[in-house]
This record gives structure tokens, C-alpha cells and sequence, in this order.
């Protein structure tokens, strides 16, 4: 199947570039910029979200579209649900017969700018022209990762109860192949990791892993965010599926150290 992954150069868009080939897809990988490391089989077609350029000739002769594409900083609106409408439109005009698009897990719980755009670009793609697919899944290892090293560089490990449930992205990424193969089927079952554990514990986790010694910083419950999350608003619930392995296991992988 020809199938294009927006985003494809990303941390979800390139494992599913990878399992897409490996399942023997012809995939075509959509993003501003080149891949640094092309997978072999592939091929790379400049477009950009919020302009539109380079997408109709990109999506023509395309049966499926994945979009992973994210923009986490003032203009998360513009490129992700303005985005993905221009996107839309352009795979109406090609004749794309499917869009599959990943959310996460609980955005709809949380007043956090970046999780309303997209409960926002959910909205776009459910109402919108194209037979969807949309699976939603808990935060990768790696945005706990790089959370958690960005206070580390200030010598902090914070200390607090709010929760998450990361995932591994690969296992992501294989569900979002799996929807591809499956043909649209709307809303799947959410995705999360096996542990919900409090950011404390995570942050605990990579301490000890990468042997630092950092401050503990107590963060108070104080907002309504904060509040939202040490209620677990981003965790799966009840009929939510659980896969792969959890941040400590991810911690062994990523820095070659045994984690306790
Ligand atoms: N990170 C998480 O923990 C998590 C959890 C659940 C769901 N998700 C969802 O998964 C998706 C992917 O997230 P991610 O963390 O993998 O993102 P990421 O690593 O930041 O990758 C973003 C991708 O989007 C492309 N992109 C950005 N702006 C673009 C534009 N204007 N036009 C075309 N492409 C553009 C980037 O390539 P260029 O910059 O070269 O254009 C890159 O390939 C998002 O929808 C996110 O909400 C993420």
C-alpha cells in the first residue's frame, strides 16, 4: 500500500516509517525537512502544514495517511489543527481513502494549551472528509525523558505526585501500522505503558540510573493542571490497553545501566 507519513521524521513518525517498510508498505516520508538517517525504501517530500506547499503532488497515488506530525511551541494551533484541515483538504483532492491520526490519552481533562489543540485537531479530523482512524496514547518515555533531563540540567529532580503512564513509542507506532493495514475503524482502543507512576518516581528512576545527584524539588498541588495530573487525568482508564515495557526498562535500554 502507498501510505504517507506526516511527521515521518519525528519521534513516533519514524518508527512508523520503519514498521510501515518493514510490513512491505510503500512509504513516502512528509516533513519540512530531510530525514538525517533516510530509511532505505523511502522517500522524503517537502511539505509544510501550515502553508500547504509541497502537499498535493506529495499525497498523489497515496491510499493512506498518518499524521505525527507536532508543533509544541506558540504556533501548535496553526500547524496542528489548522494543519491537518489544510491537510484534509489536500487528501480529499488526491482521493485519499484513509486518515490516521494519534492523539493523546486524557487531553480532553486537561486546560493545558497544547492538550486543547488537540482535542481541537481531533475535532477537525473526526468531522472532517476523509475516512479516519484516531488512536490516542499516553506520553512516550522519551517526553518523560527529556522533561526530567531538562531539570536535571539545573541540578533538580522533582518531587511530586502527579502521575503518567508512559509508553513505549515503537509499540505506538506499530498500532498506528496496524490501523493503516485495518482500514478506517474511528475511534481504537487507547494506548498506554504497563506503570502509572508518579513524575517523583520517574524522576527517581533516572537519577539513579544515570548515577546523578540532583536536588529534590517539591512541586506543590497548587493549579489546576498539577491537580489534573497527580489525578491521573493523562492515564488510561479502565478499558484502556496496556503494552511493551515501562520507563525504567526504557532507562536500562536508552543509557546501558541496570536500574533497580
Ligand atoms: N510525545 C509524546 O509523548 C506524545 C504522546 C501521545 C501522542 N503524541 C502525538 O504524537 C504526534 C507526534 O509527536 P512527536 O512527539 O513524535 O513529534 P516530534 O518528535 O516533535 O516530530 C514532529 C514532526 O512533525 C514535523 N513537522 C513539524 N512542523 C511541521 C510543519 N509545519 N509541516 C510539516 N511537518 C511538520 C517535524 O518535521 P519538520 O520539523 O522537519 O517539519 C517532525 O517530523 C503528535 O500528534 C503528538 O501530539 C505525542
Amino acid at each position: 500500500m502507498q501510505v504517507a507519513v506526516v511527521g515521518g521524521t519525528g519521534t513516533l513518525g519514524a518508527p512508523v516509517v520503519r514498521d510501515l517498510v518493514a510490513r512491505g508498505h510503500t512509504v513516502r516520508v512528509l516533513s519540512r525537512s530531510a530525514p538525517a538517517e533516510p530509511v532505505p525504501g523511502t522517500t522524503h517530500h517537502a511539505v509544510d502544514l501550515v502553508t500547504g506547499a509541497g502537499m498535493d503532488a506529495a499525497l498523489e497515488g497515496v491510499y493512506a495517511v498518518v499524521d505525527a506530525a507536532s508543533h509544541r511551541g506558540l504556533r501548535s494551533a496553526r500547524v496542528m489543527v489548522d494543519g491537518v484541515r489544510t491537510l484534509l483538504a489536500a487528501e480529499q483532492r488526491a482521493r485519499v481513502g484513509h486518515h490516521v491520526e494519534i492523539s493523546i490519552v486524557g487531553c480532553e481533562r486537561v486546560p493545558f494549551s497544547y492538550y486543547r489543540t488537540k482535542v481541537a485537531q481531533e475535532r477537525v479530523v473526526t468531522q472532517g472528509p476523509v475516512p479516519w482512524t484516531l488512536l490516542r496514547a499516553t506520553q512516550f518515555h522519551e517526553l518523560v525523558d527529556e522533561m526530567l533531563g531538562g531539570a536535571s540540567k539545573f541540578r533538580i529532580a522533582p518531587r511530586t505526585g502527579m502521575r503518567f503512564q508512559p509508553v513505549d513509542v515503537v509499540a505506538v507506532a506499530g498500532r498506528l501500522a496496524d490501523a493503516v493495514e485495518a482500514g478506517p475503524s474511528g475511534r481504537v482502543r487507547d494506548l498506554g505503558g504497563p506503570v502509572v507512576q508518579t513524575l517523583g518516581e520517574l524522576a527517581e528512576l533516572r537519577r539513579h540510573a544515570l548515577g546523578q545527584a540532583l536536588l529534590p524539588l517539591p512541586v506543590p498541588p497548587v493549579g489546576r493542571i498539577v491537580r489534573r495530573l497527580r489525578d491521573a487525568a493523562l492515564c488510561l482508564d479502565a478499558d484502556g490497553e496496556t503494552v511493551s515495557y515501562d520507563y525504567a526498562e526504557w532507562l536500562r535500554r536508552r543509557y546501558s545501566k541496570p536500574v533497580s
